[in-house]
């Protein structure tokens, strides 16, 4: 479902995009001539760093669509959204191609949908959560990527960004289903870039430590609070010192977040495929 169409770019980038049959240059050649701006796919873009990437992606002036399973609260003027939900594998299929004949081919996407698992341990899990975690966080990734590979491998160029975690590298106590789902990402990311190392596509996560300010940031902190010993409350967080979490002695923002994506976005980021980017004020460091 379509909107906010207020995308008029059609004739532009239909008349340019794709390159087919130009020989792979390792994914520094943009698929396109002079005259084609750039086009990308933020799925989970109604809030939290999925919004804040389709902000600073539409102010660079290129063309995004925003994908997630409820409305933004603020609509950006120009940026064309569409409801999906990424359970739906159907309804991603489906999204996606008719996202991609509008705009003829995207330069990369960013996939933000991600939910948390209430830090369960392990007696708390059921079959429900489990498949929920996994479902989104997993299986919706693998969707669409398998969705929007063809159109990349037909241009030879892409660029795939995942937004993992720390807690796709370390764990704590509890949290498991988002922590396996997590790690599961890591390994979605490691076999993709494998899969298309040669195609002009690179595929990468960023791996953030606790961002305040989005939806999930509460439970994030949650998560970690809750994996230390002895601490159970997100509360105690800000009563103490945020070093204990994170190194560099404060949580994260957005605005700490977005330029790495866009880093990873980008035609310079050609030689990095396959990895996940810490940014985490230190977390994973030590
Ligand atoms: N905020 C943090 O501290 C933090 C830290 C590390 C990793 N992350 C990861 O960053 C990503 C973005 O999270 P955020 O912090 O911006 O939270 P957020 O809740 O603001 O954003 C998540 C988005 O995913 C969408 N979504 C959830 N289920 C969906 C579904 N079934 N179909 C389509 N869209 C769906 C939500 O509607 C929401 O817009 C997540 O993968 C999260 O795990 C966040």
């Amino acid at each position: 479902m379509i909107a906010n169409m207020g995308v008029e770019h059609n004739e532009q980038i239909g008349a340019s995009a794709g390159n087919p049959g130009q020989e792979s240059t390792a994914g520094t050649a943009r698929p396109s001539g002079a005259f084609r701006r750039e086009v990308f796919f933020v799925i989970g873009g109604a809030s939290g760093l999925g919004a804040a990437t389709v902000e600073a992606l539409h102010d660079r002036g290129t063309v995004v669509v925003a994908f997630d399973r409820v409305a933004p609260k603020v609509a950006l003027p120009g940026v064309e959204f569409r409801l999906v939900d990424v359970r739906d594998a159907a309804g991603v299929e489906r999204e996606m191609q008719d996202a991609l004949e509008r705009v003829g081919a995207i330069d990369g996407f960013v996939y933000a949908a991600g939910v948390l698992d209430g830090h369960a341990y392990l007696g708390e899990t059921n079959e429900e959560l489990l498949d929920l975690v996994l479902d989104v966080n997993v299986k919706g990734a693998i969707r669409v990527a398998r969705a929007l590979a063809p159109s990349m491998c037909e241009t030879g160029y892409g660029r795939m960004v995942f937004i993992g975690s720390i807690a796709g590298t370390v764990a704590g106590a509890g949290g498991l289903p988002y922590t396996v789902s997590k790690h599961a990402l890591t390994g979605v990311v490691k076999s993709l870039a494998l899969e298309f190392a040669d195609r002009g596509i690179t595929v990468n996560a960023i791996a953030p430590g606790a961002v305040s300010g989005t939806n999930i940031a509460t439970g994030v902190l949650d998560q970690m609070v809750g994996s230390l010993p002895g601490e159970r409350s997100s509360e105690s967080i800000f009563g103490q010192p945020a070093h204990k979490l994170h190194p560099v002695g404060r949580l994260g923002t957005v605005d700490a977040i977005v330029p790495s994506i866009l880093h990873l976005l980008s035609p310079q980021s050609w030689f990095i495929t396959g990895t996940s980017l810490a940014v985490d004020g230190g977390y994973t460091a030590r």
